[in-house]
């Protein structure tokens, strides 16, 4: 398969991630066995072959939805993907959604899509199942945390890869660490998909858009705050808003604040899209937004199951609520905003914690519509990949 031709990947991926010095893998003359990835047509794989590809490539792109292309092989962070590809996979979602995925009901006919999970999902799970079904596709989902796994844990992350990549045409994996499942990208000639890990949402940031999208319009101008734990979802969030021009304000107590780096990284993106950052620990700069989103306090990995160090600084679940006691998201701080503000929340929520019951079953609350678009985002995201 195609994959991995792209050596400028190093230069744009998320800051904090391990150096790729395997990348070269796809780069230079293997020395061991020629492999040859079980679930693809084996002569898919050869340079003589790519034309041919390319052309049954062409003849589905002949359908209702135009083929969708990535300037990246994987999905592992929003900030890795272009604001071309944003805009695309956004505009793609949309198409799919309007036909409630008709449009695309064979795209990925033949394909097989592993899904490893180490940490427990409902909407992740859900969305890419019922998506790669109705794309034709054949769903392997592999709960690898029910028996305290993790990739690299029982094998090195190297032989896991090179082993899914002959099962599977792609990988969707919820994880621990963001830098094992870089790992596992480099190491695999087959896409790989962040479905969570500790410090990305990627797939929830762009569902997240497209409903903020729905909702405005645009994200261009549009005032996004974020109140609460700067977690993967504020990340992830703050990445796709971003790179559409919207005025993110990260409101978070003193500590826990998302990376500076990513920060740093996402006002580059502003910087050209006509965005804004805005970081304070002042809970009534809720004034005016548009939109105010918040995630649980304590995340899994903070929660730290057995055999998981927690993450430094994370602090123990009880410090943890106790430290965003003046964020929580109620009727009080929804007056505060704009009268057509929206409340988003990527759920699972902790009602009575980060948010009450009467902001999330509210008029407001647009929860519901954010886990629906999980599944037509994702879908969008897929067939790039695959270029299905
Ligand atoms: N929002 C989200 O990712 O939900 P799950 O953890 O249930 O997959
Ligand atoms: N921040 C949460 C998101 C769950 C979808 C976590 O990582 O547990």
């Amino acid at each position: 398969m195609p994959k991995k031709t792209s050596s400028s990947r190093r230069s744009t991926d998320a800051p904090g991630t391990k150096a790729r010095t395997a990348k070269a893998r796809t780069d230079k003359p293997r020395t061991e066995q020629p492999r040859t990835p079980a679930a693809r047509p084996p002569a898919a794989r050869t340079p003589a072959a790519r034309p041919a590809a390319k052309a049954a490539g062409a003849s589905r792109a002949g359908a209702s939805v135009p083929a969708l292309t990535l300037s990246r092989p994987d999905f592992l962070a929003v900030a890795a993907l272009s604001i071309d590809d944003v805009h695309n996979i956004l505009r793609t979602a949309a198409a799919i959604k309007a036909a409630r995925g008709a449009n695309v009901a064979d795209r990925l006919s033949g394909r097989a899509v592993a899904m490893i999970f180490e940490k427990a999902s409902l909407r992740t799970r859900m969305s890419f199942e019922v998506g790669i079904a109705r794309m034709g596709g054949h769903p392997i989902f592999y709960d690898l945390g029910a028996s305290g796994d993790r990739i690299g844990l029982r094998e090195s992350v190297r032989d896991f890869a090179r082993n899914m990549e002959r099962f599977v045409d792609m990988i969707i994996a919820r994880v621990y660490s963001q830098a094992i499942l870089e790992e596992v990208a480099d190491e695999a000639r087959i896409p790989v998909i962040n479905a969570l890990s500790d410090d990305h949402h990627p797939c929830q940031g762009l569902a997240d858009a497209l409903t903020i999208t729905e909702k405005f319009g645009t994200i261009r101008g549009t005032r996004v705050c974020y109140i609460g734990d700067g977690n993967n979802v504020c990340v992830s969030l703050l990445e796709s808003c971003c790179k559409l021009g919207g005025h993110v304000t990260i409101i978070c107590p003193e500590g826990y604040t998302p990376p500076a780096e990513l920060i740093a990284r996402a006002q580059a993106d502003a910087d050209l899209t006509g965005g804004s950052i805005t970081v304070t620990a002042d809970a009534r700069a809720v004034r005016g937004q548009q939109v105010v989103y918040t995630d649980c306090w304590v995340s899994m990995h903070h929660a730290a199951p057995a055999g998981h160090a927690p993450d430094a600084g994370g602090g123990d679940p009880a410090s943890r609520v106790a430290a965003f006691a003046a964020y929580q998201v109620n009727d009080e701080l929804m007056d505060l905003a704009d009268t057509r503000a929206i409340f988003m929340h990527c759920l699972p929520a902790h009602r009575g914690e980060e948010v009450t019951d009467s902001v999330i079953d509210g008029r407001q609350s647009a929860v519901y519509d954010q886990a629906e678009n999980r599944r037509w985002a994702q879908m969008a995201v897929m067939l790039g990949l695959l270029k299905a």
